[in-house]
């Protein structure tokens, strides 16, 4: 089984929003493939994602009920992928990835056909247009990287 991390900031806002679109899609396809999500910071631990990540995510049919934890070393040894909201999130994995593992780290965004390696913008400090704004970068994304899992599933 092929596991997928997603990591931003405070895992309340944009990774929460990632796990649960990807989910959803994994779901859908029956795909044998786990999903989490993580933060590189720790004010939020333990907290339901943000109301309006939430709201946003249940008026299109995703219901997020992750609670926030702290990205450690350890996710290097659980997880296929682990995948960056921004250049500061990547910078943050990749200090403390192990020379050993194989984990594949890259930003979200590489998946995205629109604007492949940009940043997933923090929407946390913003109003709600920035949620509807991630959300639908993060399902270009995620459907791009479900494509992608799929078709290379047999190669590992
Ligand atoms: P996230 O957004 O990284 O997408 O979950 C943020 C959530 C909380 C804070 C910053 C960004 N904060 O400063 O508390």
């Amino acid at each position: 089984m092929k596991k997928v991390l997603f990591v931003c900031l405070g895992n309340i806002c944009r990774s929460p929003i990632a796990e649960g679109i990807f989910q959803h899609m994994v779901n859908e396809t029956s795909s044998d493939i786990y999903v989490d999500s993580a933060g590189t910071a720790s004010y939020h631990l333990g907290e339901l994602p943000d109301k309006r990540a939430r709201q946003v995510c249940e008026e299109r049919g995703i219901k997020l009920t992750h609670r926030a934890r702290a990205f450690s070393k350890n996710d290097f040894d659980q997880f296929d992928y682990i995948l960056a909201m921004d250049n500061q999130n990547l910078a943050n994995i990749l200090n403390l990835k192990p020379t050993h593992s194989r984990a594949i780290v890259q930003l979200m965004r590489d998946f995205d056909p629109k604007h492949k390696g940009a940043e997933v913008p923090d929407p946390y400090f913003g109003e709600m247009d920035g949620f509807v704004e991630v959300f639908e970068m993060l399902e270009r994304c995620c459907d791009v990287l479900l494509e992608d899992m799929i078709k290379t599933k047999d190669h590992s």
